[in-house]
């Protein structure tokens, strides 16, 4: 339980923050969500988790020695890679950091390279939390784009503590007409 507390809060939390701050700059995206186009929602969420992923640094431990690429590890090293270095790569995705929620469109989806997007892990011991985080990020849009506009005020800087989190993000919240 404690398990899920922690891995489930502050991770939604900044993605949906990373989420408003993406549409208050793309007010065509912002009005797309508006009209309630629901599988356009779905690729906002996964675009804000691939140019924002909560977890930018994720680690693995060697079991057996191994060579990867050009390196030797010993058994028992700790590697480091990041979601955030490899889903703005441009080698993986074409303009990367550009947010585009219609890369995620399942023709398009389909040339991403396979593990191009590591924002839930990858393996035996990815997140388990994807499906419902997912399902969250978009009822919550949905929700709170029926009756309200989250309007930036000043912009903001990426931080990256144990999350990637804005450093500091003011809107203004007003009712839709
Ligand atoms: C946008 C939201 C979320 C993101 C980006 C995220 C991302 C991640 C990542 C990157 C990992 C490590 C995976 C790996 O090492 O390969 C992880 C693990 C985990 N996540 Fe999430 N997560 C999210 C939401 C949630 C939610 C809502 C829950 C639970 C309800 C959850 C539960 C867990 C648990 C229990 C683990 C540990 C799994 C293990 O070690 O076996 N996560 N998550």
């Amino acid at each position: 339980m404690v398990n899920f507390l922690f891995a489930g809060t502050e991770t939604t939390g900044n993605a949906m923050a990373w989420l408003w701050h993406a549409l208050g700059a793309h007010p065509d995206a912002e009005r797309q969500v508006q009209a309630g186009d629901s599988a356009f929602v779905d690729r906002v969420a996964r675009e804000t988790l691939r140019l924002y992923p909560p977890p930018w640094l994720v680690s693995r431990r060697v079991r057996e020695p191994l060579q990867l690429g050009a390196y030797e590890l010993p058994a028992g090293s700790q590697v480091l890679f990041s979601p955030y270095a490899v889903q703005r790569d441009p080698a993986s995705y074409a303009d990367a950091d550009r947010f585009d929620p219609d890369r995620w469109l399942p023709e398009r989806a389909a040339q991403a390279p396979r593990h191009a997007f590591l924002s839930f892990g990858a393996g035996p011991q990815n997140c388990v939390g994807e499906g419902f985080a997912t399902l969250e990020m978009a009822t919550v849009t949905s929700t709170i784009a029926a009756q309200w506009r989250l309007v930036p005020v000043g912009d903001t800087k990426e931080k990256a503590s144990a999350t990637l989190l804005p450093s500091r993000l003011q809107m203004r919240v007003e009712r839709r007409a």
